[in-house]
């Protein structure tokens, strides 16, 4: 029987206007533009401004953009499952309300929350509904708003982060190309180091959990630095091993945005060359579950049906993982 393969048919990422620079960033807590260079590689993030907005706005122009880019009408798609950590609220899903937002009516959709590990876990759950026939077209959106989340007074995590949407179609293939492979891993006990406090069921808002900071990024800098490096270099080595593959086969490797120190470190470990790796972090910073969309998004007229790329990502939970997939199309 003929393998049938979930591949990338199309690809679009959408970030809003405002730009917060390094500069604008050094006005409001005690930080540089040479110490976020050289320690995170970003120079500058874009913010959604304006009351009521949210994640599912940053998904729902993706998804707009990808529909119309394609040429496919809302009714054909059977899917459409969202990767955030920043749900516009804890219940419905934040998929529900783009598929309301983008005209996407007879739908099944829901979210999926891996944090900066979310497109690639939600990538790989949407390849099993074609994979087995059971769907034709399926929408994966990485959208989030992290500055909903992010603390401008606390130099350590503001500077780090940004706000997109991206949304990628997936349809069936039985031709070599597409999702080859992939690896995914969790380790709960990393939580005590990447998080957000309140605001769940264990702590729910209260005026003291407002009042302590604790609705916004948590992180312990250092100790997830040091589980990124290794966790996302490892998998990466660990599905070209898998996959037989050398690292000259290599031709792009499309890392989460987290740090370029981390990003180097994995290229390092694969034997590939800088050219060989997709970063757009200088210009968006951590956009959490868009990073790698963005990359692929801003790429798409490079990439040849046939190149062989690694998508690999590390973030909260702990959550990390590699995809092997061979590109689908030659740029249109
Ligand atoms: O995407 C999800 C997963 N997340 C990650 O992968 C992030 C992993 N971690 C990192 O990328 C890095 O740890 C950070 C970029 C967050 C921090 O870089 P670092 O090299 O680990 O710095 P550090 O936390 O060790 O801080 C070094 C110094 C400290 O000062 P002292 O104690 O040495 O006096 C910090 O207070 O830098 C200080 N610092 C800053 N200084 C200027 C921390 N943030 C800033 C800042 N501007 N924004």
């Amino acid at each position: 029987m003929t393998k049938i393969r979930a591949a990338i048919t199309s690809i679009n990422g959408w970030v809003p206007d405002y730009l917060l620079t390094n500069g604008e960033l050094s006005k409001m807590v005690d930080t540089s533009d040479e110490w976020i260079t050289t320690r995170t590689g970003i120079k500058e993030r874009h913010i959604l401004k304006g009351n009521g907005k949210g994640t599912s706005d940053l998904g729902a122009e993706a998804v707009k953009g990808l529909l119309e880019k394609s040429g496919t009408s809302p009714d054909e798609i059977d899917l459409l499952i969202c990767a955030t950590a920043t749900p516009d609220m804890l219940f419905p899903a934040t998929a529900n309300i783009i598929c309301d937002k983008a005209g996407l009516n007879n739908i099944f959709s829901f979210d999926i929350n891996a944090a900066c590990s979310g497109l690639l876990y939600t990538l790989i759950t949407a390849a099993q509904y074609i994979e087995t026939g059971m769907y034709k077209k399926v929408i994966v959106v990485g959208a989030d708003k992290m500055s909903s989340i992010v603390d401008y007074t606390d130099r350590t995590t503001c500077v780090l982060f940004g706000d997109a949407g991206s949304a990628i179609l997936l349809e069936p293939t039985t031709e070599n190309v597409g999702i080859m492979d992939f690896i995914a891993r969790t380790d709960g006990s990393g939580r005590i180091h990447l998080h957000q406090k309140a605001g769940g069921s264990v702590k729910p808002a209260t005026h003291e959990t407002i009042d302590a900071k604790e609705h916004f990024v948590f992180q312990e800098g250092q100790a997830v630095f040091k589980f990124a490096v290794t966790k996302m270099a490892d998998v990466s080595v660990e599905i070209m091993e898998k996959n037989g593959l050398k690292s000259e086969d290599i031709t792009w490797l499309v890392p989460h945005q987290a740090n370029l120190r981390i990003i180097e470190a994995t290229a390092r470990r694969m034997g590939i060359r800088k050219d060989q790796v997709m970063i757009n972090i200088q210009r968006y910073g951590n956009t959490t579950s868009a990073t790698i969309p963005l990359c692929l998004w801003e790429w798409e007229n490079q990439l040849r049906k046939g190149d062989n790329i690694i998508l690999s990502a590390f973030g909260g939970g702990f959550t990390w993982g590699s995809i092997y997939l061979k590109w689908a199309y030659d740029p249109k």
